[in-house]
């Protein structure tokens, strides 16, 4: 039997943090042997919140890097850029006709997204990015695609212009179901639900042993335990969150201790730092061998969209004879 088909993409914001990976980059290299996987750099979707686009470049191969730095691994499945594929831009033409604007307005995730930013008012390109995104899935035929929580409505909004196009044109589109990540969010280092780049609380999976031990020292940690003995909870603090994660073996070790007040903070972090640091150890060195090879990641880009480009325009003559264009 063939293997089902995923399509999961993630915006080239530079170096990913221990929090991409958890939340997306695991779930893609456990995938990756039970589909055929292929893999977006979603260039363009960066341009709805930043116009700036001098770092995109040096920031998607800082992202290809800790992409096959973590396990993922290009000879098994293409990455490609949304901007060097011209179909996804055809596509989403086409889609924009199958949308209305109310429907991209109920987005519950957009809205989200315009109150955090703060934005007053919102560009054309930013309301309508579900449908550039529901381009990027169908152009592959994504029968799965592997989010968060917060990518659900995307996912729903492209099985709903998947139907609608099916419906006028004849069927072409399979609709994709997403895959949830189980484990959504690593809190950052200052206790905010989400670690992200732009709250600066992250450990970068290019951190150096010294680095990671630095930042954990500071990382928030049970306001009630203040001394060593205090007795502390588990559950609101961030670093057995990491432990959780990153030391499976000790934890329900740190557990009892914590909450004895036998084990104090300061032991703690340093358990949670030798921990992550051995996860990031072959990461790091993986990461420097590419780092002193760019032509190898330069190359690993434009075969994927040689690959990519293959079935993007396999698909688009579908679209065209399905629609009677051409
Ligand atoms: N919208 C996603 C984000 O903002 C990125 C993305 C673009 C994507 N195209 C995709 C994710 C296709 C999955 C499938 O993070």
């Amino acid at each position: 039997m063939a293997k089902k088909r995923i399509l999961s993409g993630m915006r080239p914001t530079g170096k990913l943090h221990i929090g991409h990976y958890v939340g997306a980059l695991e779930n893609w290299i456990k995938l990756q042997d039970e589909y055929e996987s292929c893999h977006l750099i979603a260039d363009y979707h960066v341009l709805t919140t930043d116009l700036n686009t001098h770092d995109i470049y040096d920031n998607t191969i800082e992202m290809v890097i800790d992409w096959i730095a973590a396990g993922l691994d290009p000879v098994k499945s293409p990455f490609f850029r949304q901007s060097q594929i011209k179909e996804h831009t055809e596509l989403n033409l086409l889609f924009s006709m199958l949308i209305t604007k109310a429907r991209l307005e109920r987005n519950p995730t957009l809205k989200e997204q315009v109150r955090d930013l703060n934005i007053e008012n919102i560009i054309y390109g930013h309301l309508g990015y579900p449908v550039l995104q529901s381009a990027d899935i169908l152009l592959y035929k994504g029968q799965a695609v592997p989010v968060g929580e917060d990518q659900v409505p995307h996912v729903e909004i492209t099985r709903e212009i998947a139907r609608r196009f099916n419906n006028q044109y004849g069927e072409v589109f399979p609709e994709p179901e997403p895959l949830l990540t189980k484990f959504a969010r690593l809190p950052g280092l200052d206790g905010d639900t989400k670690m992200s780049k732009s709250l600066g609380n992250t450990i970068l999976l290019s951190d150096s042993p010294e680095e990671v031990s630095q930042k954990l020292r500071k990382a928030k940690t049970d306001p009630q335990k203040l001394r060593r003995n205090d007795p502390g909870r588990p559950e609101v603090c961030l670093v057995f969150t990491y432990h959780n994660k990153f030391n499976p073996d000790e934890v329900a070790e740190i557990e009892a201790g914590c909450r004895s007040g036998e084990l104090g903070c300061v032991d703690c972090k340093a358990k949670c730092t030798a921990n992550i640091n051995s996860f990031l150890e072959p990461v790091i060195a993986k990461r420097n061998e590419l780092e002193s090879d760019l032509d190898q990641v330069k190359d690993v880009i434009s075969d994927g969209e040689k690959r990519g480009g293959l079935i993007a325009e396999e698909t688009m003559n579908e679209v065209h004879k399905a629609m009677k264009l051409g």
